[in-house]
């Protein structure tokens, strides 16, 4: 019946039709960031990797996971603090975030234990959703030693102290970060003990080490569209540094048991397996001592895991629109 509209109705609509929408730029996915050892929510260097992130994909919004909004407090919360209760308190800070809270999806980057803790996030909790996963230096089949100190520093020889003088108590595990995921192995076996098994507060847990295995864990890591891990060539910090690919490393002869070879993988315990048989599971490694990082190997990772090419706020939402009318 468009004929019988006036003309001038007509050549209205036809402008409308004929001019070409200017299309918003996709709307980039929130990203979190979780910093490692030590380091603090609002400390310098960390925010220079939030803004860089918001120079490569412009619209980023940017979340600094916290334990405190005192930045002190925060750090501290680094080195001491029950992580079943630290995870929990970022779940629920997530969940209610104004702007996290109604994002279809969110891009994630961890730095050293940031990494593994963000990973318990995904598996435990995983609400908003993250998409892609990125760490670098993360302690993802934890380690075999503590980190040494420097020679003067006597609080750090204190802290190590006490990590050393009783791992598998219960009061370490409860209260030292480190020690939830230190990873003890039968030196002859390559198993891990029987102490670990029982006492890890952390990583036997997340990792489904035990008998019973929590399906939901594997059901949400699986659900990454990518989960990317970067190892420093060189670090001696984390003991072994091959930790941050889940290989599993003979601390006499050295020989590194890459994850395709472990069981935590042919069993499929966390969905390791199934991201990789779908392409998602990604083994990189950097130039450099731990944590070293230059801007050119961040922006890279922002380039090709977090712009909104790789998924986008409008594009989720599409898809989980698509989901409800099939
Ligand atoms: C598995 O993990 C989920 C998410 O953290 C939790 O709600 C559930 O209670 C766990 N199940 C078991 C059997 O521990
Ligand atoms: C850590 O906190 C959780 C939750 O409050 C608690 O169930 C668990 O026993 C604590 N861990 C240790 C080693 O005390
Ligand atoms: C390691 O495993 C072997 C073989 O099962 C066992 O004989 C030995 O006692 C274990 N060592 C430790 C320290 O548990
Ligand atoms: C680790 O290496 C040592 C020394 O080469 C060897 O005796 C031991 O059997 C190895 N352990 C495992 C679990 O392969
Ligand atoms: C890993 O498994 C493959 C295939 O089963 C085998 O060929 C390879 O030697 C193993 N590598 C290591 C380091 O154990």
């Amino acid at each position: 019946m468009l004929h019988l509209l006036p003309l001038s109705t007509l050549l209205l609509l036809r402008s409308v039709l004929a001019t070409p929408r200017p299309s918003p730029a996709p709307q980039a996915l929130p990203l979190l960031i979780w910093h490692g050892l030590g380091d603090n929510y609002a400390a310098d260097g960390l925010r220079s990797v939030g803004d860089l992130a918001i120079d490569v994909n412009p619209g980023t919004f940017v979340y600094y996971i916290r334990l405190d909004e005192s930045p002190d407090s925060d750090k501290s919360a680094t080195f001491f603090g029950n992580l079943t209760e630290q995870i929990a308190s970022v779940c629920a800070d997530l969940a209610a975030h104004p702007i996290l809270s109604t994002a279809p999806g969110v891009n994630a980057l961890g730095f050293s234990q940031g990494g593994q803790f963000l990973r318990a996030f995904v598996e435990r909790c995983n609400v908003p959703p993250v998409k892609t996963l990125v760490t670098f230096g993360s302690q993802h089949n934890g380690i075999s030693k503590y980190q040494i100190c420097l020679p003067n520093d006597w609080l750090c020889k204190t802290y190590i102290g006490l990590l050393r003088a009783n791992t598998w108590g219960a009061w370490v595990q409860a209260h030292l970060v480190p020690a939830q995921y230190f990873r003890a192995t039968n030196a002859t076996t390559g198993e891990p003990t029987d102490e670990y098994l029982a006492r890890s507060n952390f990583l036997a847990d997340v990792n489904n080490e035990r008998e019973v295995k929590n399906a939901t864990y594997k059901k949400n890591l699986a659900s990454l569209d990518k989960f990317v891990m970067y190892v420093f060539e060189q670090d001696t910090t984390v003991v072994p540094k091959e930790s941050g690919w889940f290989a599993q490393v003979n601390t006499s002869s050295g020989k590194v048991t890459p994850l395709r070879n472990r069981t935590i993988y042919t069993e499929d315990w966390i969905g390791l397996r199934e991201l990789d048989e779908k392409g998602a599971l990604e083994f990189k490694s950097t130039e450099g001592r731990h944590m070293r990082l230059d801007d050119e190997v961040l922006t890279d990772v922002f380039e090709e895991y977090f712009s909104p090419a790789q998924g986008s706020w409008e594009s989720l939402q599409k898809d989980a629109q698509g989901q409800l009318e099939l």
